[in-house]
């Protein structure tokens, strides 16, 4: 075990854990949201939430995307700082293929959940303001990103238990590696 943590800057520590919070959420309100009833499917007199919580998502959705490109920037000219030496060069190689995979997952999530509000007959809205048309509505593709955005939010949740997974266990095995993304600046060891 070292005995300082080399960690990663400042920027890139609170960027991850602002854009974890929202990305959890993201998956939560995301899977909640496609289980509520619609409008018509409710006795008559009865209102449908269903509209907040998607506007809720998309808003989130686009934010998050901005945030996500902040971080990409950042990171592609901040690297990351080298892991011990004691770490298998095969962990090195399989974390660095995870966290790729989960940077593609991110530009992938927005990407396809646009696409797929794009196509449909909806306008798309940031935080209430309209954002311009550039497509005409199709229910062919809006269906197919649909499918797209749902596969791949499957894909991320699994990704990401591996992820936090391993994160839990060098938490609870030594720290070394779980404090390199440590909000706190001091070691707790
Ligand atoms: C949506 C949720 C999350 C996403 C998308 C995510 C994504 C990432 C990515 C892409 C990296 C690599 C950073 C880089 O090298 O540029 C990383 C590192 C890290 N993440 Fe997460 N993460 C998430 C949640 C979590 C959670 C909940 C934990 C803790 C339980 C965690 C702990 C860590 C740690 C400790 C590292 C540093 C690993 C190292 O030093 O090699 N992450 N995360
Ligand atoms: C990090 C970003 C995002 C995450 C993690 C995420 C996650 C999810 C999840 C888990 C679902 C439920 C999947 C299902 O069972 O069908 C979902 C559905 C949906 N998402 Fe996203 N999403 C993201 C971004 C966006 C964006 C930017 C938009 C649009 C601007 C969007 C629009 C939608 C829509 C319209 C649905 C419902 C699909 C349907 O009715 O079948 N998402 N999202």
């Amino acid at each position: 075990m070292s005995d300082s943590v080399i960690r990663y800057d400042r920027v890139q520590r609170i960027l991850h854990w602002l854009i974890a919070v929202v990305i959890l959420s993201m998956i939560a309100i995301g899977l909640y949201m496609v289980q509520l009833p619609k409008e018509w499917e409710l006795p008559p007199g009865q209102e449908s939430v269903r509209a907040f919580w998607f506007l809720l998502h998309k808003s989130l959705g686009i934010t998050a995307a901005a945030l996500i490109l902040v971080r990409i920037g950042w990171r592609l000219t901040h690297k990351a700082p080298p892991l011990p030496s004691y770490v298998p060069k095969w962990q090195q190689r399989l974390s660095g293929f995870v966290h790729g995979l989960l940077y593609a997952l991110m530009v992938a999530m927005p990407l396809s959940g646009y696409l797929q509000s794009m196509f449909s007959k909806y306008d798309t809205k940031l935080w209430g303001i309209v954002l311009p048309r550039l497509a005409e509505p199709s229910t062919a593709l809006r269906e197919q990103f649909s499918e797209v955005h749902e596969i791949l939010a499957f894909t991320l949740i699994a990704v990401l238990v591996l992820h936090i997974s391993a994160a839990i266990r060098h938490r609870l095995t030594n720290r070394d590696i779980s404090d390199r993304m440590s909000l706190c600046d001091k070691t707790n060891k």
